[in-house]
């Protein structure tokens, strides 16, 4: 039997198959199987009421999945599928209370992966069966990037571990309700505000429906390394370092340059000054850094610039989850 069929098997036996995507590695489970659905639960240690992504094959499925699809989603599913874009959509009356948190919407997407394509093809390309997959990681930690980071998430509690490789993207899919009359990204990712706005003539507006609280990406604490974090000002880095250091902690610098002196219980690791090359960094820096044992992590800030939300996001999350 291939590894293919080999995870195809396993998920519809009701386990759970970790595989890769283009953003982060996903812990699937048959999205029309509600035990299968419960092991996610149980092996995330994830709140019961927080929803799950559906991923397809292709955009060909939506119908069994959502209804009252605006041409809206069609128009972006014509555009980003597959791709890093999760579609906020109202749910078909099938789709279990256990993918949707209990809500009246449904996460969708087609990742760009060609393992995950695959595996979704022959999950479901035939029936229109998903996949249900929250990033492969505890609740509230780093997503991983790679299939070693999933193994050190979840050793044997996860039937199969396929390996694609590290993820292209490196953060999570831009997340875009399209339930309501307004388009609003729930969480934001590498395919940003413009890109959105400029496939569909208007631009997306962020944050803030009566859904946000059921986001957990939207939680302030999310995405936290061990270590804690702290986001500093490029100026100040080399001033909040030695003061760390006086007190005797080991300190970690995650930053575009090296400081300007070195000490025997510093350690530098460079940060991309490009914004797609630092979100494809991201994840293996912060859990790289945290396995070095320090007592602080410290992040140059990055630039308000709009190509930089979406790591100003997962790094401000990942700040406030260390307090
Ligand atoms: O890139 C990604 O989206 C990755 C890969 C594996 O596809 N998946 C991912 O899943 O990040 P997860 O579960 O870690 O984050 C998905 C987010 C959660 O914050 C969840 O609350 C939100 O999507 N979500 C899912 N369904 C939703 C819905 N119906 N309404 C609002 N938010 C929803
Ligand atoms: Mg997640």
């Amino acid at each position: 039997m291939t590894e293919l069929a080999r995870a195809v098997a396993l998920l519809r036996a009701g386990e759970l198959v970790a595989f890769p995507t283009e953003t982060v590695y996903g812990l699937g489970a048959d999205a029309s199987n509600p035990q299968a659905i419960a092991k996610i639960f149980a092996a995330k240690g994830r709140p019961a009421d927080h929803p799950l992504i559906v991923h397809l094959p292709d955009a060909s499925h939506l119908e069994r999945w959502a209804v009252d699809i605006p041409d809206t989603a069609r128009k972006l599913a014509a555009a980003f599928w597959p791709g890093p874009l999760t579609l906020i959509l109202k749910r078909h009356p099938s789709v279990s209370d256990a993918i949707t948190g209990g809500q009246d919407t449904v996460g969708l997407r087609v990742p760009n992966h060609p393992l995950a394509l695959q595996l979704l093809c022959e999950f479901g390309g035939a029936n229109g069966g998903g996949l249900a997959a929250p990033s492969a990681n505890r609740f509230g930690h780093v997503s991983p990037t790679t299939a070693a980071h999933v193994r050190e998430e979840f050793g044997d509690a996860v039937a199969m571990i396929l390996d694609g490789g590290p993820c292209d993207v490196g953060i999570e899919s831009t997340i875009l309700d399209l339930s309501g009359s307004e388009l609003r990204i729930l969480r934001p990712g590498m395919i940003d505000a413009a890109d959105i706005g400029a496939v569909l003539g208007r631009a997306p507006e962020f944050g803030g429906t009566q859904n946000a609280p059921r986001v957990s990406g939207s939680l302030e604490a999310h995405y936290a390394p061990r270590t804690p974090l702290q986001l500093v000002a490029a100026e100040a880095l080399a001033e909040t370092a030695r003061q760390a250091l006086d007190t005797g902690r080991r300190v970690a610098v995650l930053a575009n340059q090296p400081l300007a002196f070195s000490h025997d219980k510093l350690v530098w690791r460079s940060a991309s000054a490009d914004p797609a090359q630092f979100a494809h960094d991201l994840y293996a820096r912060l859990r790289e850094l945290d396995g070095i044992g320090c007592d602080l992590l410290l992040v140059a800030a990055p630039s308000a610039e709009e190509a930089w939300r979406a790591v100003a996001d997962r790094l401000r999350r990942a700040a406030a989850g260390s307090k």
